[in-house]
């Protein structure tokens, strides 16, 4: 059995209908700080099965040892954290409580129980403002915020817990920029208030929740002037962390592993996707640059291929059409 920590959430919710296609049993375990019930009725109905829930924290070692109680856990696929940049900037404290404290009470429990085998939801913030684009796995890292800061701690706590002990099976899965939706429209993101993300705005801007769209800077050094990033549909990420699991006691070091297209594109690009596919204007009006960001990111993700026998298929297309889907359908969320 697979314990899915916030498998309640956005990337979380699709991976629980990949793993369920692909006949592993799961059971998730989440706290609701950023997810609903919701969208755990919507995957019960996609993949028409009940789907076993525990709620809990995962900084509460009593919550999470009734899971192992309950089921015989082979594995854990770890979504439960917080995401927000800037709010991390604004509160630090809440960032490495719940994101790295977190992740070490998970560990510990995991390591009472005999369970020694991780997928871990890294980031390509790790690699802070990197030399040169495509991004490989071996690029120095660093990071310019908390929120970065609380994933590549926990990536060292996870290089050194298997240092401890080589029979923890790891992989760190450095996702690039999660977009997009179930192909059936019904579950998909729902962030709190005012997006912080490109593409959640965008699709709000198309459906009128937001008059205009601010595009941080075009004075980057990218070709339209607009930040460049590597875009990947939700159903494929989910499919990296099925594949993640199906090899996962082939390995025999800490896997880090860039999921991401290998294509960037500028934020332009995006709101003229997104304009074809959603047959909407998305009206925009150039802002100042935003405090911390960088001008491209885009992975080179041929290690992925070599060692989980993954790639991404969806199109930049796919990508906004399974985004306005979810979006004209569910204007307000779940
Ligand atoms: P999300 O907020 O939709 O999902 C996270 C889930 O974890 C939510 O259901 C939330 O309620 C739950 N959770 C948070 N803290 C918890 C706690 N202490 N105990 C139990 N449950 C808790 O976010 P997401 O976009 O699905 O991201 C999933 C993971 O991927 C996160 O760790 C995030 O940092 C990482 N990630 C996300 C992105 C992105 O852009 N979405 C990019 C790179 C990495
Ligand atoms: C994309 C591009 C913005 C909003 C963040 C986190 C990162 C990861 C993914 C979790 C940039 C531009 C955005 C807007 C804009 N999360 N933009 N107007 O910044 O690449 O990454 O989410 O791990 O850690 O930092 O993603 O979607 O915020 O921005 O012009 O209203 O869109 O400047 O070029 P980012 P994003």
């Amino acid at each position: 059995m697979v314990l899915v920590t916030g498998g309640a959430g956005y990337i979380g919710s699709h991976t629980i209908v990949l793993l369920i296609e692909a006949c592993y049993e799961v059971v998730i375990f989440d706290n609701f700080s950023n997810s609903s019930r919701e969208s755990i009725y919507r995957v019960e109905k996609l993949v028409n099965q009940k789907i076993d829930l525990v709620e809990g924290d995962i900084r509460n070692g009593d919550d999470l040892q009734k899971v192992f109680d309950s089921y015989k856990i082979d594995s854990v696929i770890h979504f439960a954290g917080l995401k927000a940049v800037g709010e991390s900037v604004e509160k630090p404290l809440k960032y490495y409580d719940n994101n790295v404290n977190g992740t070490r009470v998970l560990c510990e429990v995991m390591r009472e129980n005999g369970c020694k085998s991780i997928v871990f939801s890294s980031s390509a913030t790790v690699y802070g403002d990197p030399h040169t684009v495509p991004i490989l796995e071996n690029f120095p890292l660093s990071a310019t915020n908390p929120y970065g800061r609380s994933k590549l701690f926990v990536e060292e706590i996870l290089r050194d817990l298997y240092l401890s002990d080589n029979e923890w099976k790891i992989v760190l899965l450095r996702y690039f920029n999660p977009v997009g939706a179930h192909e059936s429209g019904t579950i998909g993101e729902d962030p709190n208030g005012i997006p912080n993300n490109l593409m959640p705005f965008i699709a709000q801007t198309a459906v009128g929740k937001r008059e205009s769209l601010s595009v941080f800077g075009d004075d980057y050094d990218t070709p339209d002037g607009t930040g460049v990033r590597d875009y990947i549909h939700v159903v494929d990420l989910a499919d990296a962390h099925v594949k993640a699991l199906d090899n996962i006691n082939s390995f025999d070091e800490v896997m880090s592993i860039n999921i991401g297209t290998g294509n960037g594109y500028s934020v332009l690009d995006m709101v003229k996707a997104f304009e074809e596919a959603s047959l909407k204007k998305v009206p925009y009006v150039i802002a100042k640059r935003r405090a911390g960001d960088i001008a491209s990111c885009y992975a080179n993700p041929s290690y992925a291929k070599e060692v989980l026998g993954w790639e991404a298929t969806h199109s930049i297309k796919e990508m906004c059409e399974d985004t306005w889907r979810w979006q004209s359908n569910n204007p307000n969320g779940y």
